[in-house]
């Protein structure tokens, strides 16, 4: 078998389905539901592996819902922080439910929405972000309504609220403290709700998660309120299941040695170059220390200085670890890089390519 040319996503569907194997036992355990964010994931050819195990998706624009209604089935949420006057009635035609994100919102597509369930985002004022790109409640915050009162009046248009205020949050003592203190802040609304969505952001799937202390959490949480809760995990449905597969094309020594690769961080692992972090490789533990590089112009497109077995030669192959969140949905064209393919390793170790771009596609991104 010739090995595919790269680059290419890898999505390996061993390593997905034990994501989704925690997602349904929790599920079972602790009565919530789960819905995959498609802004974080949306390679849709992989959604016949997830499917059985999550409830649906969540979305945040007429696009991201119109998908999880055509590809993925199930319970389709629609979530934006804005809609506009010409979309909301094709939003509404593939939703089940919709969630405004203001007051403003829900009073002017409320009457347009009736024939669905509507909910209301609230912003409890407090996140476990430390960084204030990705704060819901950093201040002066869109991202929800906080004040009781003005909910209380509008209540007789909405049956529930989503709350999302966990960011990579792998610490569950935090998460229960957060949920503590929105039950102090809210409780008076939450028992008028027949539903909670908790977002995203819990990192349940991580290896030493408690997840039956989780899922007790989740359980009393909805029966002192008696509502039915949902979770939004993005992450935690993909983590640690898609590498990025490159080749190195050259290799320099400027004091430090550098490999320059077929790929682009800014093109297609955008997200770890805006939170300024670097790529995973594993193993990482050799005597070789080698920064990897991308190929655009951009100076700073570094993916990170690894350590390697061997010194690194062109058409050396490397593994970048955990592309799938945040990764594929970012990528774009930038200097008009070959994008990456896009393949899946089936469970018999088998892998499809499932998806390849060509001029065509770089050309008619544009106009
Ligand atoms: C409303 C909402 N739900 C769910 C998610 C998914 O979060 P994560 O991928 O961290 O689980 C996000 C992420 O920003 C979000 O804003």
């Amino acid at each position: 078998m010739t090995a595919l040319a790269t680059p290419y996503y890898l999505i390996d569907k061993a390593k997905l389905l034990q994501n989704m194997e925690k997602i349904a036992y929790l599920r079972e355990k602790s009565g919530a539901k789960a819905l995959l964010a498609l802004k974080c994931f949306a390679t849709w050819s992989a959604f016949e592996t997830m499917r059985d195990y999550m409830d649906g998706t969540t979305s945040s624009s007429l696009y991201e819902v119109r998908l999880g209604r055509e590809k993925f089935g199930g319970e389709t949420h629609a979530y934006s922080v804005a809609y506009a006057d010409n979309e909301i009635e094709e939003v509404i035609s593939h939703a089940d439910k919709i969630i405004f994100n203001s007051i403003g919102q829900l009073e002017r597509f409320a009457d347009k929405a009736s024939g669905i369930v509507r909910g209301l985002r609230l912003n409890p004022q407090v996140s476990s972000s430390t960084f204030d790109l990705a704060d819901p409640a950093r201040p002066f915050s869109r991202l929800g309504e906080w004040d009781v009162a003005r909910v209380e009046a509008v209540m007789d248009r909405i049956s529930g609220f989503m709350i999302h205020n966990n960011c990579e949050n792998a610490d569950f003592s935090l998460f229960d403290r957060m949920l503590s203190q929105i039950e102090e802040k809210f409780g008076a609304l939450l028992k008028r709700a027949e539903w909670v969505s908790l977002g995203g952001g819990i990192h349940f799937t991580g290896d030493d998660y408690p997840l039956d202390a989780f899922a007790e959490r989740l359980k009393a949480f909805a029966g002192r309120y008696g509502v039915q809760v949902y979770l939004e995990p993005g992450e935690a449905s993909i983590t640690k299941s898609t590498t990025l597969e490159v080749s190195v094309l050259d290799t320099l020594f400027n004091g430090k040695h550098l490999a320059i690769v077929d790929s682009s961080i800014e093109a297609h692992m955008l997200d770890l170059l805006i939170y300024r972090e670097n790529a995973r490789i594993e193993p990482d533990t050799g005597p070789h220390e080698v920064m990897v590089c991308g190929k655009s112009c951009l100076a700073g497109d570094i993916f990170g200085t690894f350590r390697f077995e061997r010194e690194l030669k062109v058409g050396d192959r490397i593994s970048i670890q955990d592309a799938a969140g945040y990764t594929m949905v970012k990528k774009n064209w930038f200097n008009g890089v070959k994008m990456p393919a896009i393949a899946i390793r089936e469970l018999d170790g088998s892998v499809n390519l499932v998806r390849e771009f060509t001029y065509a596609d770089y050309e008619q991104n544009l106009s």
